[in-house]
């Protein structure tokens, strides 16, 4: 049995199996298997587009009446609770025996519940024989309404793609302070504001940094957002992403990215890059090594490929 403080479950399209593999690595040391994952670390599920719940284990025991016990000597009071059973891999319990085990639960907890407008959530579920209950943390799906923003670009990143390189920039660390150092039309600022980051964007394009700008102002959002050639930004920063140009298939543009690359390894030690062709030798000519990366298939264009490199400092990777 894992003697481990958290279990979290994911949802995701097909697609971005590889991209939730990389976002869980990087945030967890490990991959997620069935769609779930326990872990020591605590994390919001909310930063994540692909974290569904966060179950605080407080009870577990491969006997269901055992675990019942143990919930009672918790000795828990709490006014407004109310309790979800979560269904994981391999339970296949009918809604009938679900809604019984919760009620059991109920009993084992002090206090009247409440349905509607809870205090606080208690779940409970089994895996691989295991009964767990505890704390429930829900994803909140308030990031969604960014599908409105005013201005979008016809080939932006997705906002999940988005969500996720905030997440992989700053390994679920909120104080992180990150940069996108590309930032076009700041599809990936609007995923970090939402999440409580700070982050900064830059973009050579002034057109792109209106538009960034209009549409932080549209959600409330504030963050500093520089109209400049990265290569002339001099900030430092913990972390940060850069989804580099594309439709740039000449000598030239190899030069370009190269730039873009140098000049933001610059301003921090860890930086999270998105392109759309092999780009390891420009990553290791800026005095960056590539600890992590996946690839991700567009939806729906099985031809149209994004590699997603996780790239630090050359003295900090040992
Ligand atoms: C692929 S787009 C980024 C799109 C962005 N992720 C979004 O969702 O809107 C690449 C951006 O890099 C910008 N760019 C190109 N060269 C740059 C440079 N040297 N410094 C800063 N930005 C640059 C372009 O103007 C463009 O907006």
């Amino acid at each position: 049995m894992p003697n481990l403080e958290f279990l979290y479950t994911f949802n995701y399209d097909y697609h971005l199996d590889a991209l939730c593999k990389l976002e869980s690595r990087q945030i967890f040391d490990k991959e997620e298997k069935d769609k779930l994952l326990f872990s020591p670390f605590k994390i919001d599920p909310s930063i994540s587009a692909f974290i569904k719940t966060r179950l605080e284990i407080i009870a577990s025991s491969e006997n269901y009446s055992e675990l019942l016990e143990k919930i009672k000597k918790e000795n828990i009071y709490v006014e407004g609770f109310t309790a979800e059973y979560l269904i994981l891999d391999g339970d296949s319990r009918d809604r009938t025996e679900r809604r019984k085990k919760l009620k059991d639960v109920g009993f084992c907890i002090e206090g009247i519940p409440n349905f509607t407008t809870p205090s606080i959530t208690y779940a409970i579920c089994q895996y691989e024989d295991v009964w767990y209950f505890g704390i429930l943390t829900k994803h909140h799906n308030d990031w969604h309404k960014h599908k409105k923003k005013p201005h979008s670009f016809s080939n932006s990143i997705g906002m999940d793609v988005a969500k996720s390189l905030v997440c992989n920039a700053s390994q679920g660390n909120k104080s992180t302070t990150l940069l996108d150092a590309c930032c076009g039309v700041g599809t990936v600022l609007l995923e970090a504001c939402i999440a409580g980051f700070n982050i900064a964007g830059c973009d050579i394009d002034f057109n792109a940094t209106k538009y960034t700008k209009q549409n932080l102002t549209y959600y409330n959002y504030t963050a500093d957002v520089h109209y400049s050639d990265i290569k002339d930004h001099n900030t430092q920063y913990d972390a940060a992403i850069v989804d580099l140009p594309y439709n740039l298939y000449s000598y030239s543009s190899d030069e370009i990215m190269a730039n873009i690359i140098a000049s933001t390894a610059k301003l921090t030690n860890r930086v999270v890059i998105v392109s759309i062709s092999d780009i390891k030798a420009e990553i290791q000519k800026s005095g960056l090594k590539v600890t992590d990366y996946c690839s991700i298939v567009k939806k729906g264009k099985s031809t149209f490929t994004r590699k997603i490199w996780i790239c630090e400092k050359e003295s900090r990777v040992s």
